[in-house]
């Protein structure tokens, strides 16, 4: 996720510009660059880093006046966070300039016929390909926003495009696909930005753009005013929605939600989408080339060690049932903390998996330095590009769900087991306990999950509503089996952490071995149950536990798959979920434990994007 602003009217566009980056930081922070139209030409400044460094190197550097102008703060998915990959880019004549926020996909083919064609590409990033097209596209008809339709009939996967050229000194174009872009209309200018965070300082009239559409906004210097023409991919004019803003600047930048934890849980359809984005082939067949470890090697593997902490572990925890299942191949999870102090039995045949939203977290970077003294390999799964574990990691894949700010960690949870489940299928797919077929049915499923995820999001008023009413409560239980003990485990550590309220996850078979001695009159158990269908064993079980409690006076809070008759005579409460594949239903059951934990927190008044003595990178032992 990134932030972009484009800006045509009669004020500074660098100033502009600059100021609506600060409001978009939050979308990304690894580099920042901006591009002004000025004397025949364009002008562009980028810098690793956050946006101070750009504003530092600025002062060293102006760049000269100009009205028209674009910019960019880059969340890193395709090249590390450095200046050459910072956004804008140029074609190799310096004409064209371009930002972009999202992921194309078939970004490498497009390299190769460029670099026949004699571009000299300079950066690492997909972007980059965009400026090239569009220089060429632009030489034939000097209409910018022709030469944007004909490149994004090209292009696959999600974007957001916003472009200019030298030659057309008072136009900016956007374009966008499966990412977001709105417009913001003033007197005499206008704006494109990621979002309306961007431009609200100047107007509160906004047009909003639908999927595959372009659009040009030009200065019309004659009349003074500025022109806002939208089309499709094929020229025909388009529809568009105008609306006016009323949030204020600080809700703009959480999208309109509360917090950024409720917008982050918001964000999960996308989030579970953009990290499938790029990795599945035309035929279904996994595409991991970033992995960068050779099919032979994965063949030798003969023990998985999953190390990570916190929401991570849990994430680990559930992926070791889906790479058992896949591959065949014996899986640990282990809590970072502990892993090198038991002395683990590693060596060149284990595959340790680091899994980490930010990258940096001490107690995981320092395991895996261990699992590499021992001669292992190393694999990170990590949503921030160019941090310190991908970078000491033999290989890294990225999840792609945009910077999580809120310190209880959400998107990033449902995007590392989208990226775990991907590994366990590249493992099975290249050790052939997997055939394609397979793999293909697995990755059609995964396709399915961020609109399931979606239907959870948008009935969830009763969970809010269940959550406000135990905002009193002393404790809350959360049981789960198989793949849902870990859902349960990652439930309890949300209510923790947000609510400040003791919670606890089982092993629902646990029950009996100590823990049902806490069960009491009016006690709120969460219960997490597996699917009725294929292990009904298991589903049978459950619903015994469940009984088990409930003639204990336990409140019953049950999570279970749309049609699950059998457990609503013993539920006090049933929250439904889509009929998901066993091994991905975390990815649906765990969504309603963080709306319960998120608003029982806002029911108690808690800070939900900062809770009390937490930090978002654990960068100490
Ligand atoms: C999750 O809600 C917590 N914020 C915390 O447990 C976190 O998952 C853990 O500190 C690991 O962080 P990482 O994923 O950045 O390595």
């Amino acid at each position: 996720m990134c932030g972009i602003v484009g800006y045509v009217g009669s004020q500074s566009a660098l100033e502009v510009v600059l100021a609506g980056l600060r409001r978009l930081e939050y979308r990304g922070y690894d580099s920042a660059g901006v591009a002004v139209l000025a004397d025949g030409g364009i002008a562009a400044a980028k810098k690793s880093g956050k946006l101070v460094n750009l504003e530092k190197a600025l002062v060293d550097r102006p760049l000269p006046a100009g009205a028209t102008g674009i910019g960019h703060t880059r969340w890193a998915t395709h090249g590390g966070p450095t200046d050459a990959n910072a956004h804008p880019h140029l074609d190799n004549a310096g004409r064209v300039a371009v930002v972009h926020n999202g992921i194309i996909e078939n970004f490498a083919e497009l390299r190769a016929e460029l670099a026949a064609r004699g571009h000299a590409l300079t950066s690492e990033t997909d972007t980059e390909v965009v400026a090239h097209l569009l220089a060429e596209e632009f030489s034939g008809r000097a209409d910018l926003a022709a030469a944007m339709r004909l490149v994004c009939r090209r292009l696959k996967g999600a974007f957001t495009l916003v472009a200019v050229h030298a030659d057309a000194p008072d136009v900016v174009v956007g374009a966008r696909r499966n990412s977001p872009l709105v417009v913001g209309v003033g007197e005499g200018e206008a704006f494109l930005a990621s979002d309306v965070a961007a431009f609200i300082a100047h107007t509160r009239s906004a047009v909003e753009l639908g999927q595959d559409q372009v659009v040009e906004v030009r200065r019309d210097g004659a009349a003074g005013g500025v022109g806002v023409a939208v089309t499709d991919f094929d020229g025909r004019p388009a529809d568009v929605r105008h609306f006016r803003v009323d949030w204020d600047a600080a809700a703009a930048e959480k999208g309109g939600h509360a917090s950024f934890m409720h917008k982050e849980i918001a964000e999960q359809p996308r989030a579970v989408a953009d990290t499938l984005l790029g990795r599945i082939g035309a035929d279904g067949e996994l595409i991991l080339d970033e992995l960068r470890i050779p099919a032979a090697e994965l063949r030798e593997v003969d023990k998985v060690v999953v190390v990570a902490c916190g929401t991570a572990f849990h994430a680990g925890l559930i992926a070791k049932y889906a790479i058992e299942h896949w591959t065949r191949i014996p899986c640990e999870v282990e809590l970072a903390s502990e892993f090198r102090y038991r002395d683990p039995i590693l060596d060149a045949r284990s595959l340790v998996v680091a899994v980490s939203q930010s990258g940096e977290t001490m107690d995981t970077l320092m395991a895996l330095r261990h699992a590499r003294e021992q001669g292992s390999r190393v694999l990170a799964i990590c949503n921030t590009n160019g941090s310190t574990i991908p970078r000491e990691s033999d290989a890294v894949l990225y999840t792609h769900a945009g910077p999580e700010v809120a310190v209880a960690s959400t998107k990033a949870f449902l995007t590392q087991l989208v990226a775990c489940y991907l590994v366990a299928l590249y493992l099975g797919q290249a050790r052939g306990t997997k055939w394609g077929d397979e793999v293909l049915g697995v990755v059609r499923d995964l396709a399915d999950i961020a609109g399931a995820v979606e239907r959870v999001l948008a009935d969830m008023e009763p969970v809010r509503a269940l959550a406000r009413s135990l905002a009193g409560a002393g404790t809350v239980l959360f049981l789960g089996r198989h793949v849902g003990y870990p859902v349960a485990l990652e439930g309890a550590l949300k209510l923790k952490e947000l609510a400040y309220m003791h919670a606890e996850g089982f092993a629902a078979g646990e029950l009996k071995h100590g823990p049902i001695a806490l069960v009491e009159e009016g006690l709120p158990v969460v219960v997490v149950v597996p699917s009725p269908r294929g292990r009904s064993v298991l589903h049978d079980k459950i619903v015994s536990n469940i009984q088990e409690i409930r003639a204990r006076g336990a409140r019953t809070i049950v999570i279970a798959e749309e049609g699950d008759e059998a457990v609503v005579p013993c539920a006090d409460h049933v929250v439904w979920v889509p009929v998901t594949p066993t091994l991905l239903q975390p990815l649906v059951t765990t969504v309603p434990l963080q709306v319960f934990a998120c608003e029982l927190a806002v029911a108690r008044g808690n800070e939900v994007d900062q809770p009390r003595n937490l930090a978002k990178s654990v960068t100490v032992e």
